[in-house]
């Protein structure tokens, strides 16, 4: 079969002419592949096997490019990186065993290209274009890709034990790309993941997060979770999950299944929302409820304070996996906390508890509303429709709130500097006692969050403290 269409871009001819030069054979291989195939849109890198070397290849690229781009050498891999214009470009000459970060195998010997598309993880992603005149888009592909491909399998070239001992972490991009691509993994790899599982311990927190965030970034996030905790990966790798798995029953009352009632939650939000953090937010917000975990003959079965216990349980999960500790974290740890807020409120839509959960909530009250949409998952239709109708008071409530109170970023009306200069007061708790009650007031209702008002209250309120109006 010829592809050459995968190939019209300028970069290709160039990358061609560059191997006739060095008298060497080169090949496009992976993603780019793959991804043209599945007519997934442009691949944003493209890779780049030689046999011969990939460092030599690169150099000669650079420089038949007109501005000659920068050459970044990774030594102890044998590979170099360039850019063109958007377009990164990784070289490597084609060998016979796979070198990775964690395997410390030496680079071995250079290979034919069959040898390097044998060391590759998946038949999807060994797939080959020449880049040579004679075979310019001839597709190569000895492991029948193509037909793994159209019948959405996931398969590696070798013995499963082999491709995963070679790299674990493509347990992991096996699971993932089951989750993007909504492909099967083939039995006897899912084997060969569970037998091997323990060894994603000698990978690094970083290079599990990004596939970790691949999968929730996918279409259906629960395929990729569904599958990592079936393998047992999930267990290493964030256990707070699967401690939410099960179902207690203690005379005659049980509680729902907090694990698989997550996994509805991120599919639910990822129909309505692409922002990785707020996914991460479903993902984590029911954390807290394993820990929390207590039955009572009075009540059931309650879950007490989780949202606290889970606001603290994300840092520590973000600390661990190395994710970052900015502004991301807090938000995420903030949806957490506030996960049950507006499902408390749509019990009884009051002006005065919009205007608190637009005030705590802040710029982030629509995607805590996204949330807490995507936590409706009763199975009963009418449930189902009265909570979805309540949420909508709710979004209508805090918009009418909002235009009328500017509660949300609220900035206190009178100032401190204000405070002290009517009272001739220097730095004191009792500006503080007064901001909060002019705060108070207007979550209340009691009065609209205006100067004016505020002012006046200031004075209500500098007279009960027993303070002194300055008469300047
Ligand atoms: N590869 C591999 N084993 C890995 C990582 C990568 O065999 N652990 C090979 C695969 O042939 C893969 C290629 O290197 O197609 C490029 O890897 P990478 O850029 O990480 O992934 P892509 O397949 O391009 O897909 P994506 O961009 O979606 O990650």
């Amino acid at each position: 079969m010829n592809l050459h269409l995968a190939l019209t871009h300028p970069i290709f001819k160039i990358i061609s002419q560059s191997a006739a030069e060095l008298g060497i054979d080169a090949y496009v291989i992976g993603g780019f592949v793959r991804d043209y195939i599945l007519e997934r849109g442009q691949h944003k890198d493209i890779d780049i096997v030689a046999v011969g070397s990939g460092i030599a290849l690169a150099k000669q690229v650079a420089k038949n490019i007109p501005n000659r781009p920068k050459v970044q050498v990774f030594k102890t891999y044998g590979t170099a990186m360039l850019k063109y214009e958007d377009i990164e470009i990784e070289f490597v000459g084609a060998r016979k065993e796979s070198y990775t970060e964690e395997s410390r195998n030496p680079i071995v010997e250079n290979g034919t290209l069959e040898d390097d598309q044998n060391r590759r993880d998946f038949t999807i992603n060994a797939m080959a274009l020449g880049l040579g005149e004679a075979n310019f888009g001839t597709l190569l592909d000895p492991f029948d890709g193509l037909k793994d491909l159209e019948a959405k399998i996931i398969r590696t070239p070798l013995d499963p034990d082999i491709t995963y001992s070679d790299d674990p972490l493509r347990m992991m991009r096996a699971i993932r790309f089951a989750s993007q691509l909504k492909f099967t993994i083939e039995s006897a790899s899912l084997e060969a993941i569970s037998k091997n599982k323990d060894r994603i311990k000698i990978i690094t927190k970083e290079r599990i997060v990004v596939e970790l965030n691949k999968i929730l970034e996918s279409d259906v996030p629960s395929i990729g979770f569904l599958l990592l905790e079936e393998t047992g990966l999930l267990e290493y790798i964030l256990p707070e999950l699967t401690a939410l798995k099960g179902i207690d029953e203690k005379e005659g009352q049980r509680h729902k299944d907090n694990f698989y009632h997550t996994l509805e939650v991120v599919d639910n939000i990822a129909k309505n929302t692409d922002d990785l953090w707020l996914r991460w937010a479903a993902l984590l917000h029911d954390i807290g409820k394993a820990p929390t975990k207590k039955f009572s003959k009075k009540v059931g079965w309650t879950f007490h304070g989780h949202e606290l216990a889970g606001s603290k349980m994300t840092y520590r999960l973000f600390k661990r996996l190395k994710l970052p500790l900015n502004d991301k974290m807090k938000f995420v740890q903030k949806m957490v906390f506030m996960s049950s807020r507006p499902i408390a409120l749509a019990q009884d839509v009051t002006d005065s508890a919009v205007r608190r959960l637009v005030f705590d909530a802040g710029d982030h009250v629509d995607d805590l509303m996204v949330l807490c949409e995507a936590d409706i998952t009763t199975k009963n239709p009418k449930k189902f429709k009265k909570y979805h109708n309540n949420f909508k008071l709710v979004r209508d409530k805090i918009v009418e709130v909002e235009e009328r109170d500017h509660i949300r970023n609220f900035q206190p009306p009178v100032s401190g500097e204000e405070i002290m200069e009517a009272f001739g007061l220097k730095p004191s708790r009792e500006i503080g006692i007064i901001k909060e009650a002019i705060k108070e007031a207007i979550l209340e209702g009691k009065i609209p969050n205006e100067h004016e008002a505020a002012y006046a209250l200031m004075l209500v309120e500098g007279k009960r403290l027993g303070l002194k109006k300055n008469e300047v």
